[in-house]
């Protein structure tokens, strides 16, 4: 197969009607704050069996289309000696990739980051097609404050993205071009649209300028939403009203699949705000889904608290979240279901 047929192949089987993307590519400290708050220690061997037991679940590829992993899952086997990225390709599940390597401060533009891991990354994702992935993922990361992201901060997140999206489809890989604008702060819904706009902006003006086929990506954005600390919660529809009030402007329709981050929204928030969005907006150029690291795993980790005699309710906790958002992408949840689903 050749390079296009092979992206084109795997947009196809990671864009699918009624799923998302199950994200489980937390790095080594993030999976270690996850498991502290439920007293579990991060070591390889709970990791590996916490995963597992995810990709495990039965009914999974219902809903979930394929899963973001972190390089050490790759080469881990389940219970019964299946490498992972195996267990979830025999489900028609895609396996794909996390490959940056965290943040740095980006110099003379206090308060922006930077993301590192370009270095060798096209001899990385060879050894990674041996393993089974398919797709990859590049997370920017963008704090919203009075001055930031700054003009630099901007360029130099786009250019990052854009390289490694260049870089993935020549290696065969779908990239998950994440451009990560944080939730934090006391920021209005406005201020929150604007910043998105130009982010959003900034990068598609990148990958243009690397000729990076818009056909082959997967767009991970944030919602536009107030920030965290703001004292005026927004509501599911005006949520979705600015978010795709701001994508219409700048994300050109050749994009397939828009998966949103949930980046510290609750579960139902974020299922409640995909949906109104699914609801409101039936016409909307690209498919609008979810890409969930902590808003699938929140319920499934409470469940596990770390012991294998928990593994059926830890299951059926990502399977109902599973379910739920798999119904947001026709619009067709309704909070009620939270407790109705599974009686
Ligand atoms: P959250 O949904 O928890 O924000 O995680 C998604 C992700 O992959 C962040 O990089």
């Amino acid at each position: 197969m050749d390079t296009r047929a092979e992206l084109e192949a795997t947009i196809y089987d990671m864009v699918q009607a009624g799923k998302g993307i199950l994200a489980a590519d937390e790095s080594a400290p993030t999976i270690a704050r996850r498991f502290a708050a439920i007293d579990v220690e991060s070591t390889e061997e709970n990791r590996r069996s916490y995963r597992g037991m995810l990709f495990s679940t039965p009914g999974l590829d219902e809903f979930i289309s394929a899963v973001i992993l972190f390089e050490e899952t790759l080469t881990q086997q389940s219970d019964e000696g299946m490498a992972l990225p195996e267990v979830l390709a025999r489900k028609g599940i895609v396996p794909g990739i996390k490959v940056d390597k965290g943040l740095q401060p980006l110099a003379n533009a206090a308060g922006d980051k930077v993301t590192q891991g370009l270095d060798g990354l096209a001899e990385r994702l060879q050894l990674y097609k041996t393993q089974g992935a398919r797709f990859a993922k590049w997370r920017e990361v963008y704090p919203i404050t009075a001055h930031n992201p700054t003009a630099l901060g901007l360029e130099v997140n786009a250019e990052m993205l854009a390289r490694y999206a260049a870089i993935c489809q020549t290696e065969g890989f779908v990239p998950i071009v994440e451009p990560e604008v944080l939730i934090d702060g006391d920021h209005s819904i406005e201020r929150s649209a604007e910043v998105i706009e130009a982010v959003l902006h900034a990068v598609f003006h990148a990958l243009h300028r690397h000729r990076v086929v818009l056909e082959c990506i997967v767009l991970k954005p944030s919602m536009v939403t107030p920030g965290k600390e703001h004292p005026v919660r927004a509501t599911p529809e005006e949520v979705a009203e600015a978010t795709v009030r701001v994508f219409r402007r700048v994300v050109p329709a050749a994009v397939p699949s828009i998966n949103f981050l949930s980046g510290g929204q609750t579960p139902e928030e974020a299922t409640a705000n995909l949906n109104a969005m699914n609801e409101l907006f039936k016409d909307a150029p690209w498919e609008l889904s979810f890409s969930y690291g902590r808003a699938l795993q929140e319920p499934a980790l409470k469940a596990w608290q770390g012991k294998a005699e928990n593994a059926a309710a830890t299951q059926q906790a990502l399977y109902q979240r599973a379910f739920l958002n798999g119904a947001a992408r026709t619009g067709d949840y309704a909070p009620v279901m939270e407790t109705e689903a599974f009686i």
